[in-house]
């Protein structure tokens, strides 16, 4: 019995995989990430990048497979960094729509912080005032979700 369980574990996955691809499972919600007091300046030159790169990413990813990197600002401390993703069966609309609601959920998510993830089902949206790109992201990558079908 105990050899099946992997197995079934599997199963269950592609059938949630697959019982998720409809618009609405995508907004489903899964994690933020924030820095802690690590505040920008209202008003502030980076704001007003942040703002800008949070607006162009969900088009700029839509556009090309579901993934989107970009920069804004010429140099520290006014250039952000911005990173979009959604999952590799969202259609470009789907994606475009999720990343769309997720940037404008970031700043209520993080309020004021110059470090922020946002992950849905569908998508994830990243930002900082510091280049992440390429590296490995290592601090709490662990998730635990609950399958809410009867078994
Ligand atoms: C990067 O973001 C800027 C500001 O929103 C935008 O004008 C530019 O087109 C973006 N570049 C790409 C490759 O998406
Ligand atoms: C983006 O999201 C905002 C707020 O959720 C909404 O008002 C706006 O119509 C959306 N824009 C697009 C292009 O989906
Ligand atoms: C950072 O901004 C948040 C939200 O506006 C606020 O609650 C917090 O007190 C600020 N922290 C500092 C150190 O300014
Ligand atoms: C990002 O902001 C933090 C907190 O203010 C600061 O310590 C760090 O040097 C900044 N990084 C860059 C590349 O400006």
């Amino acid at each position: 019995m105990h050899s099946l369980l992997p197995l079934l574990l599997l199963g269950w996955w592609c059938l949630r995989l697959t019982a998720t691809t409809n618009a609405d499972n995508l907004k489903f919600y899964i994690t933020t990430e924030c820095s802690n007091n690590m505040n920008y300046t209202r008003g502030s030159a980076f704001q007003a990048n942040l703002d800008a790169i949070l607006s162009s990413l969900p088009d700029a990813a839509a556009a090309s497979s579901g993934f989107a990197e970009n920069t804004t600002g010429a140099a520290a401390p006014d250039k952000a960094y911005g990173l979009a993703q959604c999952r590799g069966d969202v259609g470009a609309s789907d994606c475009r729509s999720c990343l769309n609601d997720t940037a404008h959920e970031m700043a209520s998510a993080c309020p004021g912080q110059k470090n922020a993830m946002l992950i849905y089902e569908g998508c994830m949206l990243r930002y900082s005032n510091a280049s992440f790109f390429g590296d490995p992201y290592t601090s709490n990558p662990i998730f635990q979700l609950a399958n809410n079908e009867n078994a």
